[in-house]
């Protein structure tokens, strides 16, 4: 593992060190990982503001605000719950609703939207009609990541509590919140009594308060998850011909017993639709094409040119599952020439720094309505683009897999990588040598058209 040594900066060995111990041990996550060094203060923070006091309750507004950078929420969505303090009713609710109602037979006229001392409440979907509505509602409960777009990563829905406290001394704040999205690794803490949320009106000369709010924060957790590997690996340069495919077994195993009907369909359980108009959420299992890695998903890095000053990779994303189509995906990737990205081509990109010092580590996403949907397994489940470095003379070189990335996160799950001694070498140092001034030489003119194309772009 040569590499580790050619770094300078000793948060980078650090993380290097990180990296490697998740390639050596990929299947086996720690509890350590609720904490993302990528993403280190990244929560949803549920904020519940209450807007009037009502008879015997209260009316709020609940906002869930997806602070995670890179982590969305896709289809079919987030299902909130918590467990009422004392005896409270839900009697209504707008932008959202509760999966049960739950034993109301104690009511007579009006009957409560829900009894249940735990409701579940999941978002509407689009199309819902327009008087049910509250503002950043009914998209089925997907909410996109902060990096990606801050205005589609919040989600509200507004309900009427009954048989409440009808002041800020008697009112009890909900219990145990817990939020899946769509499976499991959330963890929510409690709610927290916080200063009251104000509101701005929309001609900005009028600012509103509620009557009370309280936050809760939620972390996610792969450890929580429990889930295995859905996305692999696999890397190829201009200089070797070799292609180091993911590691076998990846995300799951190949049934040798059954080649005529190789798929998987117990691999990771992520595949889930929304019914049209029914407001239900289907589960369907990932069929999953037949690899040696079974991985849903799996991203290739090819680093395919070396010029004088610049060089270049291609990265392709393919989806192996017949069963999903994935919307508003976005990759992480950490690697050390981040810093000095020049241009992305049809994707777009956003640094994220972890640390202050290190710039190493960015966010690539679709462009909308070009390539922000995979299509599900087949002709069309890929898309593509090149990524275009400045070279940092100290640190730029071909030997020891320094050209290829330290970790990859899809939809923000670790893709399990290669193992590091199995990257394609350069042929030998003598040839290298050779072709290193070949190409100094063709790079040099190359780079020189290259200066006046970025030129007249930028
Ligand atoms: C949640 O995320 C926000 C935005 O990044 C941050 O300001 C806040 O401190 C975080 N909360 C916790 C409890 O980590
Ligand atoms: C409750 O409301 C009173 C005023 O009506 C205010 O002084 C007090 O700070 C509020 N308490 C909380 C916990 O919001
Ligand atoms: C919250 O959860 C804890 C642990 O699961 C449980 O002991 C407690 O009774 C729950 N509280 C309510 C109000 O349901
Ligand atoms: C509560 O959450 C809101 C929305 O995320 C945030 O603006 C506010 O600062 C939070 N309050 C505290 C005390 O964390
Ligand atoms: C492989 O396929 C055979 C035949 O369908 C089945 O009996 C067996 O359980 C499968 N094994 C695994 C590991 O899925
Ligand atoms: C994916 O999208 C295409 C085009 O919108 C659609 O025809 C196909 O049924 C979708 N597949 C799944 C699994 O939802
Ligand atoms: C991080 O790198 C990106 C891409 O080169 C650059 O746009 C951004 O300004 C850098 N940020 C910092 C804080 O160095
Ligand atoms: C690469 O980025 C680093 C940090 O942003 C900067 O100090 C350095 O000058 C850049 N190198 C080149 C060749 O632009
Ligand atoms: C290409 O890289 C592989 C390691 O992945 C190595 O075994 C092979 O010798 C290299 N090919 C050449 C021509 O050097």
């Amino acid at each position: 593992m040569g590499f580790l040594c050619s770094s300078t900066s000793s948060s980078i060995v650090f993380k290097l060190g990180v990296s490697l111990v998740f390639l050596v041990s990929f299947s086996s996550y720690t509890p350590a990982d609720a904490y993302d060094p990528l993403d280190p203060s990244g929560n949803i923070t549920i904020k519940w503001d209450i807007i009037t006091w009502t008879g015997d309750g209260y009316v709020a507004t609940v906002t869930m605000y997806n602070f995670q950078q890179y982590r969305h929420i896709q289809a079919p969505g987030w299902t909130l719950g918590w467990s009422w303090a004392k005896r409270e009713v839900i009697w209504g609710m707008n932008g959202g609703q509760t999966t049960e109602q739950g034993d109301c037979s104690k009511f007579k006229g009006t009957i409560p939207h829900c009894c249940k001392k735990t409701p579940s409440v999941v978002d509407l979907l689009p199309g819902t009609p327009y008087n049910q509505q509250v503002a950043n509602c009914c998209r089925g409960g997907v909410i996109n990541s902060w990096a990606q777009d801050p205005a589609t990563a919040v989600s509200s829905f507004q309900l009427t509590v009954g048989q409440a406290g009808t002041t800020n001394k008697t009112v009890r704040v909900p219990k145990n919140f817990t939020l899946k999205a769509p499976g499991p690794g959330y963890t929510c803490g409690p709610g927290k009594i916080v200063k009251p949320s104000r509101f701005v009106g929309t001609d900005k000369r009028r600012v509103t308060q509620a009557m009370m709010t309280w936050n809760v924060t939620c972390t996610y957790s792969q450890f929580l998850a429990q889930r295995t590997p859905t996305c692999c690996v696999s890397l190829s340069s201009f200089y070797n011909s070799t292609i180091v495919p993911c590691p076998t077994c990846s995300c799951g195993c190949r049934n040798t017993s059954q080649p005529g009907n190789c798929v998987d369909s117990k691999g990771p359980r992520i595949a889930s639709v929304v019914v049209p108009n029914t407001g239900k959420s289907l589960y369907v299992p990932p069929l999953v094409q037949c690899t040696n890695h079974m991985c849903p998903v799996r991203i290739h890095w090819h680093v395919k040119v070396n010029y004088k000053a610049y060089w270049r990779v291609k990265v392709t994303i393919t989806n192996f599952n017949y069963n999903m189509n994935y919307s508003q995906w976005n990759l992480v990737v950490q690697h050390p020439n981040f810093d000095n990205l020049t241009q992305t081509f049809s994707f777009n990109y956003k640094p994220l720094i972890p640390y202050a010092s290190i710039n190493d580590t960015g966010i690539l996403w679709g462009v909308k309505f070009y390539n922000d949907l995979l299509m599900q397994a087949g002709p069309y489940g890929n898309v593509q683009s090149e990524l275009l470095f400045q070279k940092e003379a100290s640190a730029f070189t071909l030997e020891k897999g320094w050209a290829f990335p330290r970790r990859i996160y899809f939809n923000g799950d670790n893709c399990v990588m290669p193992p590091p001694d199995s990257y394609p070498w350069l042929p030998n140092t003598a040839s290298y040598k050779l072709i290193g001034s070949l190409f100094a030489r063709i790079a040099g003119s190359i780079s020189l058209l290259l200066t006046a194309f970025l030129h007249g772009i930028l």
